[in-house]
């Protein structure tokens, strides 16, 4: 057995972000849609940086257009994981892209996520938690309203809110009436910075929005004083390293700091963001932190414990999760 083959709980992953390049091609042609200026000559997405990137990613999302086309990217997305051995998965969903921000729209849409989710939990065992996130480069004021479908949804399965998006956009400050409303709905808060943005709007993240935590985060490694605060604080970094170096943030995988913020106390977490858009999937993340760290099965367990404990689940889902974590003769 190798690292790879290892249960693995991955809390950061963005449902459209996951979407399998061919499923894009497929939903494309069924709607007569041209993409083909969207990958490369492997089939493969094609951007040349992270702002191209974020185009992309929307120029294939602008083909899921109905609740059925979410239902199989759900059942798509989630093979892929259960085939990493992902025993459970955090899902960021917009709202914006279900509906346009409708709360009666994104309703339908959810329930078609959530059917597919139930059935593939049947089938392969995966357990799928929903985080629906506001795009920040879309504005505050749209912020309120994925906040309001967040709010009008939450329960077992729709169990926190957070923030993705252009992170050069504004403050984390101007998205405050969101996260305040999603924290007064019971949702559990969790945003993107220190990925684009330096240590700061870690601090901003943590300070104005008040989330538990971050998405990346890598970057508040550059103020060690920030890094002691996160680690007392027990803030959570969803670090996603395969991201972090296709899209160049680190040029390569022995420059990422994940094992630094370990060292330095930080509960850390490993998750793949986009995976097909970085050609990542849980096993590769697992298997080049392996070869770059030298890390072992009980540090990959250390990491899958961090995850698990900051999982937005109710206990009952945390302890069954638990059990399928477990080494087999232990
Ligand atoms: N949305 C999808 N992936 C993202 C990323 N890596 N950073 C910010 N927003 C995103
Ligand atoms: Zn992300």
């Amino acid at each position: 057995m190798t690292v790879s083959d290892l249960p693995k709980i991955e809390l950061h992953m963005h449902l459209e972000g996951a979407a399998p390049p061919a499923f894009i091609r497929g939903l494309a042609k069924e709607k007569n849609t041209d993409l083909a200026g969207i990958f490369d000559e492997n089939g493969a997405y094609k951007y040349k940086d992270f702002w191209d990137f974020l185009k992309v990613y929307e120029a294939a999302t602008s083909v899921l257009k109905s609740p059925q086309d979410y239902y199989r990217l759900t059942r798509a997305v989630l093979e892929e994981s259960a085939a990493s051995n992902v025993i459970y998965t955090e899902s960021f969903l917009a709202p914006d892209f279900c509906g346009g921000g409708d709360v009666a729209a994104w309703q339908d849409y959810l329930a078609a996520i959530k059917q597919a989710a139930d059935e593939m939990e049947r089938e392969a065992g995966i357990v799928m938690r929903a985080i629906p996130t506001c795009v920040r480069h879309f504005g505050p004021d749209q912020a309120k309203q994925t906040a309001l479908c967040a709010a009008e949804t939450v329960g077992d399965f729709v169990t926190g809110f957070g923030m993705g998006g252009d992170e050069a956009m504004g403050k984390q400050n101007d998205f405050k009436y969101a996260f305040d409303m999603a924290r007064e709905a019971g949702l559990r808060l969790t945003s993107h910075a220190g990925e684009w943005g330096g240590p700061e709007s870690v601090r901003d993240a943590i300070r104005d929005l008040k989330v538990e935590r971050i998405g990346h985060g890598v970057r508040a490694i550059e103020d060690l004083a920030l890094v002691d605060e996160i680690a007392e604080a027990g803030i959570v970094l969803e670090v996603c390293p395969g991201s972090n170096v296709a899209l160049g943030v680190y040029p390569k995988w022995s420059d990422h700091p994940i094992a630094e913020l370990r060292k330095r106390g930080v509960k850390v977490t490993v998750s793949t963001d986009d995976p097909p858009f970085f050609h990542s999937t849980m096993r590769y993340e697992f298997d080049r932190l392996a070869e770059t760290f030298g890390w072992e099965e009980a540090d990959f367990l250390e990491l899958n414990k961090a995850a698990l404990d900051a999982a937005f689940c109710d206990e009952a889902t945390r302890g069954a999760v638990a059990k399928k974590l477990e080494p087999a003769d232990a």
